[in-house]
């Protein structure tokens, strides 16, 4: 059954947790961006052309955020350099404002914050600022530090997020920055329709929860530690999911480009060691498939998440199939739901996982 959910509404309702609210409002989300930022004929609205005027002066691309934003700037980056053609670098945000890289020509800054108010984030607006370069904020909450101090703002529109382990914000920020970087060159296929079927698949996704749950259950139940790999926009996906399994039940989880696991890493691989593979990308599937076979014949207890066409007897779970650059927005949704019943089967908090503040306002 599906319930009811308002993206909008900070009731927990009939959910035990926020966390698994807000995984469940990540289809409607992806449908409210596209109404936002779509009109009834299909055409882009929403987005000044001041805004897109501004990108196209610059040489390149600025990405800075921290934690999971950070993650969505590592798959809005593919956008803006393959359909935008405008090279583009993303920066965590403590690091960039210590250590400023150097700087092309013409840079212009796209800021990407849930809260608006991370400080890591502002500290680098304003050293921004201080040089004169133009600057975007695209953010969950709007009115915010974040978008008042920059010269532009986009809404994120993923409605309030409570819970500290972000999900639907992530989608969300993926949402637009797709969207935005459709604004700035063209995808070669119809965004808009793609996007509808994302929605329709996340939601596909979000309702085999029991799928989940069961691999959660036996493949964390007393595991110390665990990997994501994956290659490509895989890789990137993979830092999210397996921050998103860390932070909340404690599981010591890294995400891990596949190539680079025969460097160094997969010596920790022990009998049992739970290995999830993200294989969405046609590329470079059979070489992960050779990562996994790897790490398999060392013992690691491998679950597989293939889209349809990759996909082969024995992975974990078949994920349904959209344009492969925005397969990100379906892989990440399987980690999301394995983070949350892990750490429910370990009787922790979901919501509030020690140590951690949901906006972190301080250097
Ligand atoms: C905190 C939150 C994370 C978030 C990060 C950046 O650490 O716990 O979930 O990704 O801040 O926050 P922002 O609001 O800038 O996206």
């Amino acid at each position: 059954f599906t319930l009811e959910i308002d993206p909008e509404d900070t009731d927990k309702g009939a959910y035990p947790y926020y966390m698994l609210k807000e995984i469940d409002e990540q289809a409607v989300v992806a449908r409210n961006i596209s109404g936002h930022y779509y009109d009834d004929e299909g055409n882009l609205q929403g987005i000044d052309p001041e805004i897109t005027d501004a990108i196209k002066k610059a040489d390149r691309l600025y990405i800075v955020a921290a934690g999971t934003s950070y993650h969505a700037g590592l798959i809005g980056k593919r956008y803006f350099e393959q359909w935008a053609k405008i090279p583009t670098e993303v920066h965590i945000a403590s690091e960039f404002a210590y250590d400023q890289p150097m700087l092309s020509e013409k840079p212009f800054f796209i800021f990407l914050s849930q809260s608006g108010e991370t400080a890591d984030s502002r500290e680098v607006l304003d050293n921004v600022k201080k040089q004169g370069f133009p600057a975007l904020t695209l953010a969950n909450v709007m009115n915010s530090t974040l978008t008042r101090e920059a010269d532009f703002a986009l809404p994120v529109l993923a409605g309030p997020e409570i819970a500290v382990a972000s999900t639907k914000a992530y989608t969300a920020q993926v949402l637009v920055q797709a969207i935005l970087a459709s604004a700035l060159g063209n995808p070669g296929f119809d965004l808009k329709a793609e996007l509808a079927k994302v929605a329709v698949e996340i939601q596909a996704i979000t309702d085999e929860k029991e799928s989940f749950k069961k691999i959660a259950e036996s493949a964390l139940k007393d595991q110390h530690s665990a990997f994501y790999i994956g290659r490509g926009l895989d890789a990137a996906v993979a830092l999210e999911a397996a921050l998103k399994l860390k932070e909340i039940s404690y599981i010591q989880t890294e995400g891990f480009a596949a190539g680079e696991l025969k460097h160094g890493t997969i010596s920790l691989i022990e009998d049992g060691t739970p290995v999830f593979a993200l294989l969405t990308q046609k590329k470079t599937a059979g070489l992960l498939r050779g990562e996994v076979a790897q790490v398999a014949a060392r013992g690691a207890n491998t679950i597989v998440f293939a889209s349809e066409s990759l996909a082969k007897d024995g992975d974990a779970y078949v994920l349904p199939e959209v344009n492969e650059l925005l397969m990100p927005l379906l892989a990440v949704i399987p980690a999301q739901l394995i983070a949350y019943y892990a750490t429910l089967d370990r009787g922790l908090d979901v919501d509030r996982p020690r140590n951690l503040a949901k906006s972190v306002t301080v250097q």
